[in-house]
Parts: structure tokens; C-alpha cells; sequence
């Protein structure tokens, strides 16, 4: 029997776990490989992401404004910029590249923080990172604390996400529907 998830330490990073205790810690942890153990996003679902109820929702995610922090598209730094106080430069491979990670990496209070304070200042303590939406569809589970088994985890976001969020909830069954099937298709 895998060890229950309250065993882990705090601090505990799973992927070094994944090397020293072996496969098996994976599959107890239910999460896809990638999201633990490299960089790799499975692609779109490009024929779900051309069906016309797909466009409408992607629209929908976008007027509501789901996309002020899941950003759609980002260019990374030309390469040769040097980063982490002259410890990194980014590299050919990584430099002016567009992605599109459905999210800004940027710390936001939406009301599900857990009162750890980050690297920075103490106001930081309620908030999280914005979760990349790429690679949604594969996940089982969502928010920091998988504590949400569905996307009505969209119903968790509150505080800076409050005006979004509203939105989403004034929007009609069909709608609602359209914009979760768009999130299906990433
Ligand atoms: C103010 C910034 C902000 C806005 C606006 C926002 N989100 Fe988020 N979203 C976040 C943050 C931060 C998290 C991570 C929260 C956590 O882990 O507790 C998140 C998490 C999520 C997740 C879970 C992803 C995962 O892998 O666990 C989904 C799905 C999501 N958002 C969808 C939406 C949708 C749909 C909208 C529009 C209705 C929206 N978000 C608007 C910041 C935002």
C-alpha cells in the first residue's frame, strides 16, 4: 500500500521522491507524468478545439476575462538574456519563443491561498501562482490543494478572479458548457 498523501513532508519535492522511491510513488500520486518530471505539455485537442461550441467558449473565456491571468500567449526572453542575477542565460533553445501556457506565472490573491508566505514579502502569504491551464485535460485533479475534483473549481475563485468569476456564473447553462469544453480542448 502507497503511504497516505498526509506522510509526505512538507517541503517534500515529488519529483526528487520519483527518483529515490520509484515509480510506484507516481502512480499513488495520480498525476500525470509530465506535470511532475518535465517540461513536456501534451498538445491541444485540435479537432475538439475546432468544433464551433469549442471557438464559442474560447471566446467566452476570453470576454469574461479567465485570460487577464491565464494568458494565452507568451514570448519568452530573446536569448542570450541573463536572468536570476547574472546566474542563467537563457539559452537558444528557450529564447524568443511563443507559448501558450493559459497563464502568467504571476502570484494573485483568489481567495484559495494557505497562508504561506512565498519568497517575498508577507502579503504574499494568501497567494498563488496562476496554474498554467495547458495540459488541463489530462489533469485528475485541481488547485494547489486537489482539492477540486471538477472544473466547477472555477466556482473557487474569488478575490482578484471575483469579477470573472461572476461573469462565469452569470453566464447561461449552454455558455458555461461552451467555455468548459474550450478548457477540455487544452
Ligand atoms: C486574478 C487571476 C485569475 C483569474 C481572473 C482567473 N484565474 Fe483561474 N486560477 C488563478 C490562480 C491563482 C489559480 C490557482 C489557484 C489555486 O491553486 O488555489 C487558478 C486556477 C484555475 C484552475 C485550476 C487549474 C489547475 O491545474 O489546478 C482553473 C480550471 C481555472 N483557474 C480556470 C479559470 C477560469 C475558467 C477563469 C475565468 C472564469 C479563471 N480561472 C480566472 C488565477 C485566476
Amino acid at each position: 500500500m502507497p503511504p497516505p498523501l498526509s506522510a509526505l513532508r512538507s517541503g517534500d519535492d515529488p519529483a526528487s521522491s520519483f527518483k529515490s522511491r520509484g515509480y510506484r510513488q507516481l502512480r499513488w500520486l495520480n498525476l500525470p507524468k509530465w506535470r511532475l518530471c518535465g517540461t513536456m505539455v501534451p498538445p491541444r485537442d485540435t479537432a475538439l478545439a475546432a468544433t464551433a461550441v469549442a471557438l464559442r467558449g474560447g471566446e467566452l473565456f476570453r470576454r469574461v476575462g479567465c485570460g487577464v491571468c491565464h494568458v494565452e500567449s507568451i514570448t519568452t526572453a530573446p536569448a542570450g538574456t541573463v536572468i536570476d542575477g547574472g546566474m542563467f542565460a537563457v539559452p537558444d533553445a528557450l529564447g524568443d519563443k511563443i507559448i501558450h501556457p493559459f497563464g502568467d506565472f504571476l502570484l494573485h490573491d483568489i481567495g484559495t491561498g494557505d497562508g504561506i508566505v512565498q519568497v517575498g514579502p508577507q502579503d504574499t502569504a494568501n497567494k498563488l501562482r496562476t496554474a498554467p491551464l495547458w495540459g488541463l485535460r489530462t489533469k485528475p485533479r485541481f488547485m494547489h490543494d486537489l482539492l477540486s475534483l471538477s472544473l466547477e473549481s472555477i466556482a473557487r475563485h474569488e478575490g482578484e478572479a471575483r469579477e470573472p468569476a461572476r461573469r462565469f456564473r452569470e453566464l447561461s447553462p449552454e455558455e458555461r458548457q461552451a467555455l468548459i469544453t474550450f478548457l477540455n480542448t487544452l
